[in-house]
């Protein structure tokens, strides 16, 4: 915060009521102050803008929640700023199905609500959200949450109307019924609006096509610092680091918390401490996705040799991964059941871990569904999950729909097999242990068969080291 603030809140002003606990730092207005300030400033313009290219496939998703809820009245939140400490929150982020809903993404306004209300022929469908106040009020001077004067200028209801092509009202009109149902405490609102995302329309596969463009970037960009990684202590804070000014420069954040997995710390399947060193000799496996304004969100992962080549044993295993994640997308068809993608990659994981002898049965016993599993020491995670304006989209979808659901045109999801071998794992080889490899690539299915959105980035052992060449050699 900086030291202004602590000089300008108004004692005794109802408007600031969201900073009162800073009574030690504040310092009345003077009278000429408060004479003066609601007045000299110039009239705002106030063209309305053509809808955005979201709002006729909000408006669609709107209609599906309608024609399955009628009769009742349906409130879905955006969320409200979240505490980080004191008088510091987090960056504002929309739940996934107000965005989903609006369009209203990146740019929406926190406890913004989205109502249905019920009527003869279906829903009227109003956006509440708190406009912005006008200067004749304290509001927009004197309130550090939600004051033009410090988080800059608030859009007004009309304006929202016509982006969004949705009706609008101030958030002081909302008022809450008893049988209202509302996303995340209602079960079969929550489910509903989760399986409405299973399917992508093209917006959102065109949106989705930038996420992975940006984070192919950001790929890029990681590569580029890898040196200045390799120098820092903490290295993996600086590949971390080269990821997010991609992913802010370009888009509006990561998705999720970046990956930057160097050396055995690549066996940890979340490891986003990521302040490790980064050193030659050893993969760093990197998982990473730009989400778009939109809030679409790329999920890509991959793992590189910090000194440009693989070793013979980093490779095998490197291979191996690929040939499992090349198994499932040859088995992510139409019309198959989702969880024969994970079967597909497994199968090849199983094979290969008896092969090199570190199964203590045989590939056949370790795919046994009952008895079997012994290779998911190796990968304890699946291989797929849907993406979209969630890194796991779809959360609250039925099993029936998702694991055990049918193959879809317009699904998107990851195909990311991998392999890990502990640092301490005494059942396989010396050498094998402290290596860490996954392959991340994001699916988009179509009637002609799956495409690679991310076929792009290089995947192989042989791309991946004429990428490495490529970038550095460019970069000096
Ligand atoms: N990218 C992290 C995950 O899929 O869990
Ligand atoms: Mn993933």
């Amino acid at each position: 915060m900086t030291s202004e603030q602590d000089t300008i809140e108004q004692p005794g002003d109802a408007a600031t009521a969201t900073t009162s606990t800073t009574t030690n730092r504040r310092q009345p207005f003077p009278q000429g102050f408060l004479d003066t300030i609601s007045t000299g400033w110039a009239e705002r313009p106030e063209s309305l803008p053509a809808p955005r290219a979201q709002a006729e496939y909000a408006a669609a998703r709107r209609a599906a929640v309608s024609a399955a809820f009628p009769g009742k009245r349906l409130v879905i939140p955006a969320g409200s700023l979240k505490q980080r400490s004191n008088d510091t929150d987090y960056p504002f982020r929309a739940h996934s199905a107000f965005a989903h809903l609006t369009g209203w993404a990146a740019d929406s306004e926190p406890d913004s609500l989205l109502v249905f209300e019920p009527t003869a022929g279906g829903h009227d469908v109003t956006l509440y959200f708190r406009e912005r106040a006008d200067r004749t009020t304290s509001e927009f001077y004197s309130d550090a949450t939600i004051g033009e004067f410090w988080i800059g200028p608030r859009p007004a209801l009309a304006g929202v109307a016509a982006d969004l092509a949705v009706a609008t009202a101030h958030l002081d009109d909302f008022a809450a019924g008893e049988s209202d149902l509302v996303v995340d405490e209602d079960d079969e609102l929550t489910r509903f609006v989760s399986e409405l995302r299973l399917v992508k329309d093209e917006y959102e596969i065109a949106e989705m096509r930038r996420a992975v463009e940006i984070t192919a970037n950001g790929f890029d960009d990681i590569i580029r610092d890898l040196p200045r990684a390799v120098a820092h202590p903490r290295g993996e804070r600086i590949v971390e680091g080269a990821f997010h000014q991609r992913a802010r420069s370009d888009g509006n954040w990561e998705g999720y918390d970046t990956i930057a997995a160097s050396g055995p710390h690549a066996c940890y399947l979340h490891w986003t401490r990521n302040d490790g060193a980064v050193l030659p000799g050893d993969l760093i496996l990197i998982d990473a996705g730009a989400e778009a304004d939109s809030l679409y969100t790329a999920d890509i992962t991959r793992t590189l040799p910090v000194n440009g080549t693989f070793s013979d044993v980093q490779r095998r295993i490197y291979d191996t991964v690929v040939e499992a994640a090349d198994a499932a997308f040859a088995a992510a068809q139409v019309g198959v059941p989702f969880r024969e993608v994970h079967g597909a990659a497994m199968d090849v994981i199983a094979r290969r871990t008896a092969e090199w002898g570190l199964l203590p049965v045989s590939a056949e016993e370790a795919l046994d569904a009952d008895k079997g599993g012994q290779h998911r020491r190796y990968m304890v995670h699946g291989t797929s999950h849907h993406l979209g304006i969630d890194v796991h989209d779809c959360a609250q979808a039925r099993r029936e729909m998702y694991y055990d659901g049918l193959i879809e045109p317009g699904m998107v999801f990851t195909i990311e097999p991998g392999l890990y071998f502990q640092i301490d794992d005494l059942t396989v080889p010396e050498e094998y242990r402290g290596i860490g490899v996954r392959i991340e690539d994001d699916i988009l299915i179509t009637a002609d068969g799956p495409v690679n959105l991310s076929a792009g980035i290089p995947r192989t052992s042989a791309e991946v080291e004429a990428w490495i060449a490529r970038v550095q050699g460019s970069a000096s």
